[in-house]
């Protein structure tokens, strides 16, 4: 997660760089699934399945005990819950989960899912997030994420006795809350760093040639394959020049109905 948010806020520094890290990762080619079931897909199935299974043996009490320690045990909790919902959303919202022509074209598609192609990476991603319902369900998802890891390690570091001591939990709890609002910045340059990319036409337009040059290039050098799956559509013409903001965000749905597949190929 660190990682992904990292790369994904790299988008400051322009969609070029954005578009360089995603497909620096890419570039793993056939070792990709395998890669990402190794550590994303399976972990995370792990870590949701194993958690559901505390918190149905869980306690929460802070109604009878209301101690800081008490909140956060139940926060833990609830954040877990809406990490793992949003995790789903987010995974069919970028990939549609599987990768299977019907299920894309019959009910991802025609429910706003899919939308992410690695070779156009910031103008995709950029679009899939103009919708502010999206950015506001990116923008809970996220802060539980945070929340989750940063206070996770905490109570990790007590239940493997690496803080014992008040003191050292007390250090320890500066430690992760520093670390959860660095992870906050990064987040929110990550989402309003890739909306604001493309939130106009003319940058949209842009941005997407800048992403077709960069790929043509890598893929004349041998880095990256071309893969149309890949791929955006292009972009309809009224955006290169002089449509209104809206136009552009209708361009949401880039095309390819066979596009990629859950693990991101
Ligand atoms: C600013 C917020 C975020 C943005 C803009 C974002 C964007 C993206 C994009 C563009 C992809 C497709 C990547 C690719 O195929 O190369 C993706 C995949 C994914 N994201 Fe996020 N993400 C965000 C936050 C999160 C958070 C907080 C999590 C929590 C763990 C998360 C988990 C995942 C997972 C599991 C995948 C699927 C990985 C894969 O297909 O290999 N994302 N995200």
């Amino acid at each position: 997660m660190v990682v992904h948010l990292i790369v994904n806020s790299s988008v400051i520094n322009g969609a070029a760089t954005f578009q360089n890290n995603v497909l620096n990762i890419h570039k793993l080619g056939a070792l990709l699934p395998l890669v990402e079931w190794t550590f994303i897909f399976i972990p995370i199935l792990f870590h949701m399945i194993f958690g559901f299974v505390i918190i149905a043996g869980g306690m929460p009490n802070p109604h009878n005990y209301p101690y800081a320690a008490n909140y956060r045990y139940t926060l833990q909790r609830a954040t877990g819950m809406i990490a793992a919902v949003f995790i789903a959303i987010h995974v069919f919202h970028m990939h549609g989960w599987i990768h299977n022509e019907s299920w894309l074209h019959y009910v991802v598609e025609p429910l706003g899912g899919a939308q992410f192609r690695a070779y156009n990476a910031t103008s995709t991603a950029g679009l899939a997030l103009q919708n502010v319902v999206m950015v506001v369900i990116y923008a809970i998802g996220i802060t539980a994420c945070v929340y989750h890891l940063a206070n996770g390690i905490w109570t990790m570091g007590i239940t493997w006795g690496v803080w014992t001591s008040p003191q050292a939990q007390r250090r320890a709890s500066y430690v992760c809350t520093a670390f959860g609002l660095l992870m906050m910045l990064i987040s929110a340059t990550a989402l309003f760093g890739i909306r604001a990319s493309v939130d106009t036409p003319a940058k949209l337009q842009d941005v997407r040639n800048e992403e077709d040059r960069i790929v043509e290039l890598k893929i004349a050098t041998g880095d990256i394959q071309a893969n149309p799956h890949k791929e955006a559509a292009p972009l309809d013409e009224s955006t290169e020049d002089g449509a209104t903001e809206d136009d552009a965000a209708e361009e949401k749905s880039p095309a390819e109905p066979a596009a990629t597949n859950a693990a991101g190929n």
